[in-house]
């Protein structure tokens, strides 16, 4: 694909098929996206790939662990609650993928139920978690470089056909993936990124989420036009 309709067409799936994702072509995602720049490149993330029965793990014990009403677990600094824009735009985004999938603001049950598929990622038969190496915490610049790392995992797979949602409800509980995934200490655990072939008839699949103009948010210094 050229690379602006790659950019331009791409987009979080959160349907898939069951499919399997032969390992070749998942090492041909990670092999382009590890072109990512990293702070003097220090090349600092490590990529588990999980499938089959771990994978299955982490979404029962994911499942199971969120339904008991425990709390999140991650072991990066997160922000709180939106606000503000933030807040908005998070919205935006929740009211498009419910009115695809035809779930009603009023509808606790089905709304769980979405929230439920999040922490199964999307039941994806391929689940990418990143991780960094922890004697560079705290982290910033190596979460930039994670960043990088994990667009462009997700820009390879769309272009070989495959879709991708950066998931960080899937590690919510970053000690249930830890231990199905025996990820050493020595590692800490960013996000993770579902992966597989789009199920083309999933309504959520279609969604496009919005941008901001340019200029709300470019502010150029010194053109003349
Ligand atoms: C760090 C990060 C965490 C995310 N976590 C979730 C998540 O837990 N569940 C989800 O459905 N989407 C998640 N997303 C996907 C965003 O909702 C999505 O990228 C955004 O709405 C823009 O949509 P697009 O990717 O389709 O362009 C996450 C994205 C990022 C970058």
């Amino acid at each position: 694909m050229e690379f602006e309709d790659l950019v331009r067409t791409r987009r979080s799936v959160r349907g898939y098929k069951p499919d399997p994702i032969p390992r070749a072509l998942i090492e041909e995602i990670i092999d382009v996206a590890k072109g990512a720049p990293s702070s003097m490149n220090t090349q600092p993330w490590h990529v588990h790939v999980l499938t089959g029965k771990p994978l299955e793990r982490v979404r029962e014990r994911n499942t199971e662990t969120m339904l008991g009403g425990a709390k999140a677990n991650r072991e990066i600094l997160t922000h709180g609650e939106y606000e503000g824009v933030h807040r908005q735009r998070q919205v935006a985004i929740a009211i498009k993928l419910f009115a695809a999938m035809g779930i009603e603001r009023g509808d606790k049950v089905m709304r769980q139920d979405w929230v439920m598929r999040g922490f199964r990622q999307f039941d994806a038969p391929v689940s990418l978690v990143l991780t960094y190496d922890r004697e560079l915490d705290p982290g910033a610049v190596v979460h930039f470089d994670l960043g990088a790392l994990s667009y462009g995992l997700c820009l390879a797979a769309w272009d070989r056909g495959l879709g991708t949602v950066v998931n960080g409800q899937g590690i919510m509980r970053s000690e249930i993936v830890r231990e199905e995934a025996g990820i050493p200490e020595s590692e800490v655990i960013m996000t993770c990124i579902a992966l597989g072939y789009p199920e083309d008839d999933f309504p959520a699949n279609t969604v496009k989420a919005d941008r901001e103009p340019n200029d709300r948010f470019v502010h150029f210094v010194g053109f003349e036009d």
